[in-house]
């Protein structure tokens, strides 16, 4: 484990799109799932190659007990 950021705001999780985790978590703070997120990005309707990695950030958002303003 590194103490480093390793969930800096400005990574990039779907290259196809350029859309970078803030823009995820801002999303998911809107109360969206994983498919509106991509309806809204155009995140994972390239290659979808970034699925398992945006899934995955989700969840840990929702493990951290950070919940989206419904
Ligand atoms: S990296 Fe997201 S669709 Fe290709």
């Amino acid at each position: 484990m590194s103490s480093k950021n390793d969930n800096p705001d400005d990574e990039v999780l779907c290259f196809c799109s350029g859309v970078r985790r803030s823009k995820i978590r801002a999303l998911y703070m809107q109360g969206m799932d994983i498919r509106g997120i991509a309806d809204m990005t155009g995140a994972l309707t390239g290659c979808g190659g970034c699925e398992w990695e945006i899934e995955y950030y989700l969840q840990e958002l929702e493990q951290q007990g950070i919940k989206p303003h419904r």
